[in-house]
């Protein structure tokens, strides 16, 4: 099976720093340390409300970037036009509420079809690569498909929250093997752990993963590097299996 991509959410590094308004624990350098250590890419999700990235932080990864970069944000007009500013590798359009902890479902698609398809031709005019996080539904591929983007990034979190209920595993397989064979690029992420990822590793139309709140949750024990090598280890065993 071919090999997949980690690109690393590195968000926390900068929930950490925000946590004191003070200038460290520095998301790029830990961005060059995962790169280091293996990464494929890396996230980084520009909130509205700045709780955790600044402009300056997506500024410094998008314009001398090592990795490909991927750029999370809502498809509002203030996020569509930092993206064609900064013109990451990639954007992740995702839904936001600014009371939610962390992004809590996929778009739903069929709701605001003018403001996302005005905000997905603004960013492939510039050739930003477009991806669109979304909950594994047929529905709702068939609308990814039907808007054009390169890719979907299906929302792992239902399954990562009650792993022990096969059919949101099933669920992500179904989902996988009908957007690949609609022609989009399959990507996955929200919730994965070194213990929950495994499943999701061995789908083989996934080809890359986004992985950041366990990864940094690790690295408070065992160190950034040793967290994404574990990471990495845990990906290519299950998807040599
Ligand atoms: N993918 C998307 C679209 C996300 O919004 C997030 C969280 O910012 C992730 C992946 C990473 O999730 P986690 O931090 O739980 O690994």
């Amino acid at each position: 099976m071919n090999k997949q991509r980690l690109y690393i959410n590195i968000d926390h590094v900068a929930t950490l720093r925000q946590a004191r308004r003070v200038t460290y624990p520095d998301p790029v350098a830990a961005a060059r340390l995962c790169e280091d250590a293996g990464a494929d890419g890396i996230t980084a999700h520009l909130r509205e409300d700045r709780r955790h990235m600044q402009d300056a932080d997506i500024e410094a990864l998008a314009l001398a970037p090592r990795t490909p970069f991927n750029l999370e944000m809502a498809a509002t007009g203030e996020m569509t036009r930092i993206a064609l500013r900064l013109l990451p590798y990639q954007v992740t359009l995702v839904p936001e509420k600014r009371e939610e902890i962390t992004t809590e479902g996929g778009l739903d698609l069929g709701r605001d079809p003018v403001r996302l398809s005005a905000c997905i031709a603004a960013l492939s005019t510039t050739g930003i690569r477009t991806a669109l996080f979304i909950d594994p539904d047929r529905a709702q591929i068939d609308r990814a498909a039907a808007l054009g983007v390169a890719a979907i990034e299906l929302h792992t979190g239902t399954y990562c929250h009650r792993p022990e209920e096969s059919r949101h595993l099933r669920a992500l397989q179904d989902a996988s093997t009908y957007a690949a064979s609609l022609g989009l690029a399959v990507h996955a992420g929200h919730g994965l752990t070194l213990s929950n990822v495994g499943p999701i590793a061995a789908i083989p139309e996934c080809e890359e993963l986004n992985i950041g709140h366990a990864i940094i949750a690790d690295a408070v024990f065992v160190g950034l590097v040793d967290a994404v090598r574990a990471m990495r280890a845990a990906m290519d065993s299950a998807r040599a299996r």
